[in-house]
């Protein structure tokens, strides 16, 4: 009897998970809408209006066919709260993603002239030198479809003059350019002043005859600036710099027709190489769409991370390293090696309440080096509010073990992968290979939440400070204004901490349905593979 009754609880909890997940979703379903389509039915006829197709459309015609394009940082740009009233910048003006061209993985960019005639404003720059950075640390080609107003002007002083700003585009074309990875551009629209480097700069460039324009003044600058009047196609249109100038190498007459121009450029690229062996693809020992039964609602409820892995790794399953190690401790993280559509790597998993403890840290630091050793690359799912505090575990030397993981982590040579199903605050965030530790990708879902700690933990460290300030004055603070002062940091924390906040600002590099992650991390493994993996070394540790 007391067996069925826990089914039971067992089957009700799922349910509640699951459609807790699915309306969560939903959430990032509407977001990806917006993002994709700015501006609507009115945008789209306005872009026809000047014989453009939506800039998906076009990647579309890029990629080969019947393949899919995977985007980077969708959901970038929402609530940023620019100068001018500039509150939202769908997907930050610019897709980036990656797509097959003649089979070889091939990293694309395409400014979206929807969004502020694809003009550049710092969410757009971060996205651009992100995916520039994804490029050359996989050795990937990329295709720039340029069509841009440039510099966003209200904001010069935020994407002009610093390293990571405009000029940045451009130094990173020619490194890797120097560095043998393909940098094409082709020219659909404006490119004016700085952003005309972006067709000069390439090593292949076509231009749209009547639709794409390169200069470095535009006819207003011209006038004012030595009396000349002249029109954009005689300034510096396709037909001046195919036939005069030479700046850019080929005039076609539509945007598809300089798609396939592209994709003839690029059919002389030999085909890319998977540095690890592939065995065959065995399906996940669970339903992929049982995370959503598995993943409990509550963000911060245990996670049991087995069956989490169990649901995206090949069938063969997890060969667990450590596994009876100081139980209750050292299975706060699970460590062992698994395969992904047949890819073989090793996976560095928070478990539980995530909370890392000495013996935690130890192991996954080992792990990580033993792995490096063996040239797998690394998943981290991180679920971690953080390690754990208090005098025994200072006492025992938390934060020396927590500083080898991070040393590890950082030394890794390996391609790393993090994919956030939960808490992701503090060190934590380190030693599981955040954002700071350069993995290859890092992945996102609804139910991760990015902060230096928690809502609750520093609504209490915040109202200690104040309080004890106030004591100062000789002041005291009522037992309500206490209350609201928490309520009102616990609400900010909550709202930053979310996937769309930090998708917005592109922490992450996409905020996967869960049903995706199987997918997505064979994408990401086989695209952080097709460069050889180089030895690591560690420095000094204080084991
Ligand atoms: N900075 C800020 N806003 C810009 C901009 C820029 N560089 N370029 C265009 N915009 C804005 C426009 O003000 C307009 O805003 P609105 O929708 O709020 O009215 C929006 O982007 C669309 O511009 P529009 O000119 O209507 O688009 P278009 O498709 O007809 O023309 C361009 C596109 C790029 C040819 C044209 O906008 C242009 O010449 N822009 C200036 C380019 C320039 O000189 N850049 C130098 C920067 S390095």
């Amino acid at each position: 009897m007391k067996v069925i009754d826990m089914d039971e609880d067992q089957s009700k909890e799922r349910k509640k998970n699951k459609d807790h997940w699915m309306r969560e979703e939903a959430h990032l379903t509407q977001r990806v809408q917006q993002a994709i389509n700015p501006g609507g039915e009115q945008a789209i006829a306005r872009l026809a209006g000047q014989g453009k197709k939506p800039v998906r459309d076009l990647i579309q015609a890029l990629i080969d066919p019947g393949t899919e394009f995977f985007e980077l940082g969708v959901i970038a740009g929402f609530g940023m709260d620019y100068p001018g009233g500039v509150r939202d910048v769908p997907c930050g003006g610019l897709v980036t993603g990656l797509g097959k061209i003649h089979g070889n993985w091939t990293m694309i960019f395409a400014n979206d002239s929807r969004v502020k005639a694809g003009t550049y404003f710092p969410i757009s720059l971060k996205k651009h030198m992100r995916a520039q950075a994804v490029a050359e640390q996989c050795g990937l080609n990329c295709v720039y479809i340029a069509d841009s107003g440039g510099a966003f002007l209200p904001m010069q002083a935020d994407v002009f003059p610093d390293d990571g700003h405009f000029g940045s585009m451009f130094y990173n074309m020619a490194r890797m350019s120097a560095a043998g990875l393909k940098q094409i551009t082709l020219s659909t629209g404006g490119n004016t002043a700085g952003g005309a480097y972006i067709v000069f700069m390439a090593d292949e460039a076509v231009m749209i005859e009547g639709l794409a324009y390169s200069f470095l003044g535009g006819p207003p600058l011209v006038k004012a600036a030595i009396g000349e009047e002249i029109e954009a196609e005689a300034l510096g249109g396709a037909q001046v710099h195919t036939s005069i100038s030479g700046g850019a190498d080929h005039i076609c007459q539509d945007q598809l027709e300089g798609v396939q121009k592209i994709r003839e450029i690029l059919s002389m690229e030999p085909p890319q190489q998977l540095h690890s062996h592939r065995w065959k693809d065995i399906p996940p020992k669970e339903e992929e769409e049982a995370i959503y039964e598995f993943m409990p609602a509550g963000v911060h409820q245990a996670v049991d991370v087995l069956s989490i892995i169990a649901c995206f790794a090949d069938g063969i399953g997890l060969q667990e390293y450590k596994h009876n190690y100081a139980p209750g401790r050292g299975d706060k993280i699970v460590t062992g090696k698994i395969r992904i559509k047949g890819i073989p790597l090793g996976v560095v998993a928070a478990n539980n309440s995530g909370i890392i403890f000495v013996e935690a840290a130890r192991k996954a630091t080992e792990f990580i080096i033993r792995c490096s050793m063996e040239r797998i690359p690394l998943l981290f799912v991180q679920n971690s509010p953080g390690y754990m505090v208090g005098s025994e575990a200072e006492h025992r030397g938390i934060g020396k073990y927590g500083a080898d993981m991070v040393r590890a982590v950082s030394n890794a040579q390996v391609p790393k992968i993090q994919l956030v199903i939960g808490p992701d605050n503090g060190a934590a965030n380190y030693g599981m290979c955040g954002r700071a530790y350069r993995p290859h990708f890092l992945f996102s879902t609804m139910r991760a939440r990015t902060s230096v700690m928690s809502g609750r933990s520093a609504a209490e460290v915040l109202l200690s400070i104040e309080q004890r300030k106030r004591r100062l004055k000789d002041q005291q603070m009522s037992e309500e204004e206490a209350a609201s002062f928490k309520a009102e940091l616990l609400e900010k924390y909550e709202f930053e901490a979310h996937p769309f906040y930090c998708g917005a600002r592109l922490f992450n590099d996409r905020v996967l349905y869960f049903r995706e992650i199987r997918d997505a991390l064979a994408l990401a493994l086989e695209v952080s593979l097709l460069k050889p993996i180089p030895d690591s070394t560690f420095g000094n540790f204080r084991f």
